[in-house]
This record gives C-alpha cells, sequence and structure tokens, in this order.
C-alpha cells in the first residue's frame, strides 16, 4: 500500500516518498553501487598497491562509513528535509554545511555523467571490439581525443551526444518523482544489474590466469599500512562508493516512513554495497590477471593505473577471451545502470533542496536544476581536455570536499548542535540495531580524529607536489578553486531566507506538526 507522508511545514505538501522500505533499499543501494564501485574501486584499489588496499578499507567501512551512514539516516529521517533543512532544523547555523553538500553534488554530479557517457559508448565499441589492439592509445587518442593537460573548447561528438542522452534520461527520471521516478527505476535496474555483473564475474574467474589477479589484490602489503595516502584513499573510496558526506543519504531517508527500521536498513545497504563492490574488484583483477599471464608481466604492470583502468583492461580482456563481445556489454552495461541508479541520487540531493528552501514544485526544480547541470557538463567534459578536468576534479573534490564536509559535519553536530542524542534515540526507536555509546564515541571523537589525520597528510601532499604533475593553474582552478567555490557559495546560500511557511523545528519535536502517514 502506498505510504505518503505529509510535510505540510515546507509548504510543498508533498515532497514525495517512497513506497515502501523495499524500495527505499534497493533505491538506497542503486544509489551507493554505481561508478565507485565498478569503476573507481579497482583504479583507487590498482594504484594502491592491491592488497595494500583491502584492510584500510575494511577498517574505513567499520569505523567510519557504516556509523557515518547511519548519522545521514538519522538527519534525514528525523528531520525530514533536503540536507540544508535537514542541518537547519538540527541546528539554524549549520544550514551552511547541507548547502556544501548540495554543491558537492553538482560538481560530482557533472563528471559522473560523462564516465557513464563513456561507458555507453563502450557498450556499443564491445560488439566490434573498435579499439583494436591497443585499447589504452584508442581511449585517450581516438575516443576521449585527449590532447595536452589544458583547457580547450575542442568538442569530441563521440562524448558530447551520449552524454546529452544521459542527461535527458536523468530530466525524464527526475520529473517523474521519488517514487514513480527514482523508485521505479531502482527496482528495475538493480535486479539486472545484479544478474549482469553476477554473470561477468563468474566468467572472469574462469579465465586462465584469474588466481593471479585475485593473489594480488587480496594478498596484504603490510608495508603500505605505514603510508597516509593509502589510508586517505580508502576513506574516500568508502565515502564516496558508501554515498555518504554528501547529502544523498540524508535526502533518500526524508522519503521514508517513520516507523520504518532505519539502522537494520543502513546495515543492508552498507554490506550489500561493500559487497558488490568486492565483487567488482574481484571481477575486475581476475581479469587482469588473465591479461598478465598472457603478456607475461606482473598484475601492476599490465595496465596504467588510473581513471583508464577499467576502460582499458576490460577492452584488452574483450579482445582475447572467449566470447569477449558478450563479456563487454555484460561489463559496460553494468557501469551505465549502476551509474544512472547513482547520477539520480546525486542530482536529487540539489533538487530536493532547491524544492524546500523556494518552495517549488517537483517540475519546476527539476528543470532548474538539470538544465544548467547539463550545460556545465557538456562544456567541461565533452571536450578534448574533459578527461583532464575530470582527473583533477574527482581527486580534490573527494578529499576537500566530501571528506572535510564529513569531518565538520561529524563535529558540528555533536558538539556544536549536540544533537547525537536526539538522533540516536530516534533511529532506536524504530531501528533493529540499537545505537549505544559506541556509536556516539565513533561520530564525536574517533572518526573525525582519524579523518583530520588523514586530511592533513593529503592536504601536505598536494601542496608540496602537484597532482599527478598537473599544471599549477589548472590545479588552482580545477582542484582548489572549485573546492573553494563551492563553500563560499554555501555560506552565501544560508543569507537566503526560508519561506514563512517552513518550519525549522524538527518533526519529533513539534506538538503542532501533524504527519499522516497511512501504514503498510
Ligand atoms: N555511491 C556512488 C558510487 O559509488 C556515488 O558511484
Amino acid at each position: 500500500m502506498a505510504t505518503e507522508v505529509r510535510t505540510p511545514r515546507t509548504g510543498s505538501a508533498h515532497r514525495g516518498s517512497f513506497s515502501s522500505r523495499k524500495v527505499f533499499i534497493l533505491a538506497a543501494i542503486g544509489s551507493a553501487v554505481g561508478l565507485g564501485n565498478i569503476w573507481r574501486f579497482p583504479y583507487v584499489a590498482y594504484e594502491n598497491g592491491g592488497g595494500a588496499f583491502i584492510l584500510p578499507y575494511l577498517v574505513a567501512l567499520l569505523t567510519a562509513g557504516l556509523p557515518f551512514l547511519l548519522l545521514d539516516y538519522a538527519l534525514g529521517h528525523r528531520n525530514r528535509g533536503s540536507a540544508p533543512l535537514s542541518f537547519a532544523r538540527t541546528h539554524r547555523r549549520t544550514e551552511w554545511i547541507g548547502w556544501w553538500q548540495v554543491g558537492i553534488c553538482f560538481v560530482i554530479a557533472v563528471y559522473y555523467a560523462a564516465v557513464i557517457a563513456w561507458a555507453v559508448r563502450y557498450t556499443g565499441f564491445s560488439v566490434s571490439k573498435a579499439w583494436g589492439d591497443a585499447p589504452d592509445e584508442f581511449l585517450f587518442g581516438t575516443f576521449l581525443q585527449a590532447g595536452d593537460p589544458g583547457v580547450s573548447l575542442d568538442v569530441v561528438p563521440g562524448v558530447l551526444v551520449p552524454l546529452a542522452v544521459v542527461w535527458l534520461a536523468v530530466l525524464v527520471v527526475m520529473s517523474l518523482g521519488v517514487q514513480k521516478g527514482i523508485g521505479a527505476t531502482a527496482v528495475v535496474f538493480i535486479p539486472v544489474l545484479i544478474l549482469a555483473f553476477g554473470a561477468l564475474v563468474v566468467r572472469a574467474l574462469f579465465l586462465p590466469g584469474a588466481g593471479i589477479g585475485l593473489d594480488a589484490l587480496f594478498r596484504p602489503d603490510w608495508a603500505a599500512l605505514t603510508q597516509t595516502s593509502v589510508w586517505a584513499a580508502a576513506f574516500g573510496q568508502i565515502f564516496f562508493s558508501l554515498s555518504v558526506g554528501f547529502g544523498i543519504m540524508i535526502t533518500y531517508s526524508s522519503y521514508v516512513g517513520r516507523r520504518t527500521d532505519m539502522t537494520g536498513s543502513g546495515l543492508v545497504v552498507g554490506f550489500a554495497n561493500s559487497g558488490f563492490e568486492l565483487l567488482a574488484g574481484i571481477g575486475v583483477f581476475a581479469a587482469l590477471g588473465f591479461m598478465a599471464q598472457a603478456q607475461g608481466v606482473a598484475v601492476d604492470e599490465v595496465a596504467s593505473d588510473g581513471l583508464g583502468l577499467a576502460f582499458v583492461a576490460f577492452p584488452a580482456i574483450i579482445n582475447e577471451a572467449p566470447a569477449g563481445a558478450l563479456i563487454g556489454v555484460l561489463f559496460f552495461g553494468s557501469l551505465v545502470f549502476a551509474g544512472v541508479t547513482s547520477l539520480v541520487s546525486v542530482i536529487e540531493v540539489v533538487i530536493s533542496a532547491v524544492r524546500d528552501k523556494f518552495e517549488m514544485t517537483r517540475l519546476g526544480a527539476t528543470l532548474t536544476v538539470v538544465l544548467p547541470s547539463a550545460v556545465v557538463s557538456l562544456v567541461f567534459f565533452s571536450t578534448t581536455s574533459g578527461v583532464y578536468v575530470l582527473d583533477i576534479v574527482d581527486h580534490f573534490i573527494n578529499r576537500y570536499g566530501i571528506l572535510l564536509v564529513a569531518v565538520v559535519s561529524m563535529v558540528a553536530v555533536a558538539w556544536f548542535a549536540r544533537a547525537l542524542g536526539p538522533l540516536a534515540a530516534h533511529l532506536n526507536r524504530t531501528g533493529s540495531v540499537p545505537l549505544g555509546r559506541w556509536w556516539t564515541v565513533l561520530i564525536a571523537a574517533v572518526t573525525p580524529a582519524a579523518l583530520t589525520v588523514v586530511l592533513v597528510r593529503e592536504l601536505v601532499a598536494d601542496l608540496a607536489s602537484p597532482y599527478e604533475g598537473y599544471p599549477a593553474w589548472m590545479l588552482g582552478l580545477f582542484g582548489w578553486g572549485i573546492a573553494a567555490v563551492v563553500l563560499a557559495l554555501a555560506g552565501a546560500a544560508m543569507l537566503v531566507r526560508w519561506r514563512a511557511s517552513t518550519s525549522l523545528t524538527p518533526p519529533d519535536d513539534d506538538p503542532a506538526e501533524h504527519t499522516a502517514e497511512v501504514a503498510r
């Protein structure tokens, strides 16, 4: 039965809601499982020595990712608002943190869509093996037409067209709303994704040499544990992958019925996401092992690392393996499916914030957000310099966006708003996994302290030597510059007043609040 949660306090009587806990969980898994799992995780693990990465990754998941996911759930579910509204209802002066997350989501959405567009093209390329014998040169030369790092206005039609199609699809899904758009997409896409990707991993595991790749992924490298860059990469990956720290889970949980078990749902989502991520790692490394054996080289020499890994390693495998075209369609098709369900969640953070603040209709807010996002995305990422800008933005926004806002929000909620008690009590009222003192200690002290150490070391490293050797002006503009502008705009957004009909009191604390919920 449909569940409609009315939040008349925001003026827009129907913010929308997921029809059931199952749909919410599928949508949350759809958000979490994305390019981060299939495209990003393997290359980040590869860059950080493979086996060196798994242990920090698991530590980051258990000590930071899952506790922070529950904080996001608590903020959204208790306050029933977009990220800025949820923070404003937690404490007026923390609203800017929500806008910071909105800005981060905008930045992520515009480059995320570009990678989905690449995957759309590669699904087609798989059939004809368009890359020939040199997938590396094909990706950067023929397909992306990447010149020297810089800014170019030369458009690459092969990226422009699928990118425009991706944004059109986003426009349609987002205009349909929370249940009919986001929820329905997840209900269809996630089962398809699991089947396609499962088939792919099984196929990869039977390739000769797969074991060599798995050994590279899972053999621990104890020496690497002393490198903070490996820890930073692990925390960054967990946050990106779980969709925490950028407002997504706050927004999604604001659309969930009040009696829903949020802590149990959080564990399902968190472990499903990491399970999928490890599966992707297994699939990609098995394939890398196959290539290593075929070429007679070590696994870490088989492909250039970096964001092209999936787009280079898989074509090479598709060339060699029996039924290669099928492997290609499954892999790149999975990337598209996983990417779309995440992209809609990223852009929903922006749409719901605009809706709440200006009390707009869903269609009005969707057009206001999606059209400019599409233009920015097309201008920056369908040109011959797009891949460099993407690499820089991804590196900086993850560290000085997601990780930084995570630390700030934990400290602000715990120490400034002193809201951890009410938030834990809220989740405990209906949750199947009780949040005890351990959660408060992690969120208020352990996780922010660990993340701060990681961030400071990263800052020192990024200041000492330019990331990937890019020119200083590019790093200043697309790295530091964008991270700083997002923060400045977040402060400015707080100056815009809420409409008179929008209450800034959390519904739980407001006796006048009347929430109508039809029992499931
Ligand atoms: N969580 C999403 C991903 O992993 C953003 O791609």
